[in-house]
């Protein structure tokens, strides 16, 4: 035999690789030419090129995607000096929420799960809301469920109370390396942002600033969640405008049971 020709036997002694061509047929692509070989004595076959290409061009944008989505949260944790959530939140899921007061309890559970779950379309919809109720119901405890569920699913979103975003503004005055307005940007671009109202008073801050933020975000369709123990007290605030445009969303979810801790020492016994 002449040495241009090489058995199929010296392949496999050489490589322990046997290359065969043949025609496979891929469900979305149709036929394709696929190499067969044996590697540590297992047969494998190569897949459609167009179903290889699409995953690494998928893999990519979604690398590039998570990557952005780090890159906004270290940003926001750069301003709020915290992550997303307070660190006594950071625990809080829809799974560990107990639910106490039947139905009505249910229902609201049931909503915000549903917001955080169907999110793509919240924000098409440009759905705001509100959540009230009394101390201890849970308000915070949801908010940041809905967080930890929205940068699972690759969004960016915020818990902050009314005070962080104030001090944060204030802050950059002392600052030259931080614009106000880009602190302010940066509570716009993020994809959910919840506003609690805290203990803020009245007198404490400059409406203006988070009047604006709320404002831009609706217009950009970017959703935001405001946290209050009484709507009046809100609206006095933020003004009724805003307020009267967040009810009218009708994703208005209403805490009207009993604080958790009380109903918790209750059935202990004690
Ligand atoms: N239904 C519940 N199941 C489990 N923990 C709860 C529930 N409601 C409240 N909590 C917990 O009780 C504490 C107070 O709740 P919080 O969310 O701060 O209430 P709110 O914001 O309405 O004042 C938090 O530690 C929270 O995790
Ligand atoms: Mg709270
Ligand atoms: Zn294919």
């Amino acid at each position: 035999m002449g040495k241009d020709f090489i058995s199929t036997s010296e392949i496999v002694g050489e490589s322990k690789h046997f290359y065969n061509y043949q025609t496979l047929v891929c469900e979305e692509h149709g036929e394709f030419m696929s190499a067969t070989f044996t590697l540590k004595g297992e047969s494998r076959a190569t897949s459609c090129p167009v179903c290889v290409s699409h995953k690494r061009d998928y893999d990519y944008i979604k690398q590039r995607k998570e990557q952005e989505q780090e890159n906004q949260l270290a940003a926001i944790k750069a301003v709020i000096n915290r992550a997303a959530i307070p660190p006594s939140f950071e625990h809080c899921t829809f799974d560990n929420y107990v639910i106490y007061a039947g139905e009505t309890q249910a229902r609201v559970v049931n909503n915000l799960r549903s917001f955080a779950e169907n999110f793509a379309q919240v924000k098409t919809k440009n759905i705001h809301g509100i959540l009230t109720g009394s101390t201890g119901t849970g308000k915070t405890h949801l908010a940041a469920a809905i967080i930890n569920e929205l940068i699972n699913r690759g969004y960016t979103a915020v818990f902050a109370t009314m005070s962080d975003i104030v001090n944060t503004i204030q802050s950059t005055f002392a600052n030259k390396a931080q614009s106000k307005q880009s602190v302010i940007k940066r509570f716009i671009d993020i994809d959910l942002l919840i506003i609690d109202e805290g203990a803020v008073t009245n007198r404490d801050f400059d409406r203006n600033e988070i009047f604006d933020i709320i404002n831009t975000r609706y217009n950009l369709k970017h959703p935001t969640l405001l946290i209050t123990n009484i709507i009046d007290d809100l609206k006095t605030k933020l003004g009724d405008r805003v307020i009267s445009r967040m009810q009218q969303g009708k994703f208005v979810q209403v805490f009207n049971w009993d604080d958790y801790r009380l109903k918790i020492s209750n059935h202990s016994g004690v």
